[in-house]
């Protein structure tokens, strides 16, 4: 836990890891992976953010669903699990994601304290709408935010421009909250209070920029920004 943090007018969210939980996905198919789950996950995860980064320096954006895919397919292929059907199965859970159980009360508590809320994400518009009405969360967000309008990753400065922007208000007015180390050391880097949300347990990562505060779940969030 850190000291709570002042002038808070926005929180916004990372998705994937931070709200949705993308381990949900393998999780439910342990008929056919077996003790394959976590490995696969793990290597999925990897692949899909190795080629975001990639991707970026490359200068080949194409959307998140499309690296989600490719990722996917390296992983199975890696596992000797290559499978059309077994893809298509994983690729249809990953847009039906489980938020972690202590999203949605969070979330009320944000907005009955009168504070705005968006996401900003690697995930293409219509995972992320997806996502979002799947978990029953639309009504709690007041933007939704991809990185496909900039045409580039995190973690990229412009695509923590776009939470400014989109949101008016200057980057130390945001909370950011992500699971992913190198996600929040950007975007306090960038300018923003972050709240890294270490679900996993992840040892602070050597990039510039310090999170405001760490947490293990998104519950001790409101007490943080005083809602
Ligand atoms: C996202 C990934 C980084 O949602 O988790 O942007």
């Amino acid at each position: 836990m850190g000291a709570s943090l002042a002038g808070i007018r926005a929180c916004v969210f990372d998705a994937y890891g931070t709200l949705f939980d993308y381990a949900s996905a393998a999780a439910r198919c342990s008929d056919v992976l077996g003790e394959q789950v976590a490995p696969l996950t793990a290597l999925w995860r990897e692949k899909q953010l190795q080629y975001t980064w990639l991707r970026s320096l490359q200068g080949h954006y194409v959307e998140f669903s499309q690296v989600t895919s490719d990722a996917l397919e390296f992983a199975l292929a890696a596992f000797r699990l290559s499978d059309p059907a077994l893809h298509a199965r994983l690729m249809s859970l990953y847009g039906r994601l489980e938020c972690f159980p202590e999203v949605p009360a969070m979330l009320a508590m944000l907005k009955a304290a009168g504070l705005r809320t968006a996401i900003l994400s690697n995930g293409s518009p219509a995972m992320l709408a997806a996502a979002v009405a799947h978990a029953r969360l639309t009504h709690f967000f007041d933007a939704v935010l991809s990185v496909d309008v900039v045409g580039v990753y995190k973690p990229h400065p412009r695509v923590y421009q776009l939470a400014v922007d989109r949101l008016g208000i200057p980057p130390a007015a945001i909370c950011f909250l992500s699971s992913n180390g190198w996600d929040a050391y950007a975007a306090s880097a960038f300018g923003m209070q972050v709240v890294w949300c270490n679900r996993y347990g992840q040892p602070p990562e050597r990039l510039p920029g310090t999170p405001a505060a760490e947490i293990n779940s998104l519950a001790q969030l409101p007490a943080l920004v005083g809602a």
